[in-house]
């Protein structure tokens, strides 16, 4: 049976741009919900400057106090070595390092050039031994950034070649920071990644913005081209606060009902994930996202052979 892996990112992606700051006791209890949907990896926090991103400061505390499910791999953003060493101090397992494709996007990311970055990037990986946690390259703006634009296929081959070079066993994550990527784009580029680089040891994971409505669609071509790792945040929360434009990430739920309905298995138990969908965009309900919120619960969750009794048409 054909099957996918979403990765719940909000309580990354989703908290980071939301202000004021969610108290911390709060954030536990959202992530628990959530991590009880049934998702084998969730991304929590990041180990980033405190100035850059006040909301996300209290990552070591929550990975502390958090009760997560065992079958549960919770995965934490870093920019740089601080973060890696911030990250391996807190025991995190897997991690998601972040480098951009755009010049611009970089820089106002995380104040450096993309060379600096990877450099920075080769230096410490190389400098780990063989207990070195789980690796997710995260590359963003791979099809469009805020003041570059369109962003040019080849430059992302070139990122990948090097990501892959630094670090043989890695997960690529090809990001649509802004959301504008057109479904064709998205076929294009990962027609020359998946094919020649996805093996045993490298895998590709999309990880898509929604602010456009083209999220679902999108993902469903990265699907077509063989991606099989999907980010997603619940209720479609979030948004770079360091790309202007962007809205939240494509709903967990909405990919959740897409696969589905495709009859492709994400494990993911949507009637618990709706409704834990309705409680964390209550931190910055403005920011709310996605479709299927807004259809019936009973339909939405027709035919997904959850108990919709009780549940109001
Ligand atoms: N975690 C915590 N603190 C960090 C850090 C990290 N990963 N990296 C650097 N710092 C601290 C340094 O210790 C230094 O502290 P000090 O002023 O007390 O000495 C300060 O931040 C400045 O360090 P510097 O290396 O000069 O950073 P910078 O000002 O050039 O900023 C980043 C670079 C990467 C730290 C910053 O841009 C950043 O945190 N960006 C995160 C972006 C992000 O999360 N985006 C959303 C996800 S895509
Ligand atoms: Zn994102």
């Amino acid at each position: 049976m054909a099957s996918v892996e979403i990765l719940e990112v909000a309580p990354r992606d989703g908290f980071q741009s939301v202000r004021p700051f969610i108290p911390t006791e709060r954030k536990i209890a959202l992530i628990e919900e959530l991590a009880a949907c049934g998702f084998p990896r969730m991304e929590i926090g990041s180990f980033v400057s405190p100035r850059a991103v006040p909301q996300l400061a209290d990552t070591g505390e929550i990975l502390k106090r958090a009760r997560l499910p065992n079958s549960l791999r919770p995965v934490v953003l870093v920019p740089n070595a601080k973060g890696l060493e911030l990250a391996l101090a807190a025991g995190v397992k897997e991690i998601s390092w972040v480098i951009s494709v755009s010049e611009s996007h970089n820089r106002s990311n995380v104040n450096r050039t993309v060379d600096e970055s990877f450099r920075n990037f080769e230096a410490a990986w190389a400098g780990l031994g063989r207990d070195r946690p789980k690796l997710r390259l995260g590359l963003s703006t791979c099809f469009d950034c805020p003041w570059e634009g369109r962003i040019s296929e080849d430059a992302v081959v070139r990122a990948v070649e090097r990501a892959i070079a630094a670090a043989p066993e890695v997960e690529i994550g090809i990001a649509d920071t802004t959301g504008r990527a057109a479904t064709d784009h998205v076929g294009s580029l990962l027609a020359r990644l998946v094919p020649r680089y996805q093996s045993e040891r490298v895998r590709f994971a999309y990880h898509g913005h929604d602010t456009y409505g083209l999220g679902v669609a999108n993902a469903i071509e990265a699907w077509r081209q063989g991606v099989r790792v999907f980010d997603g945040a619940a209720g479609g929360l979030g948004g770079c606060p360091f790309a202007p434009g962007a809205a939240g990430n494509t709903a967990s739920e909405d990919l959740v009902f897409a696969f589905e309905h495709m009859g492709v298995k994400t494990g993911i138990d949507l009637a618990k994930l709706l409704p834990a969908a309705d409680h964390i965009i209550t931190v910055a309900p403005e920011q709310a996202g996605g479709k299927l919120r807004t259809v019936p619960r009973k339909r939405a969750l027709a035919g997904f052979g959850a108990a919709t009794q009780g549940i109001p048409a």
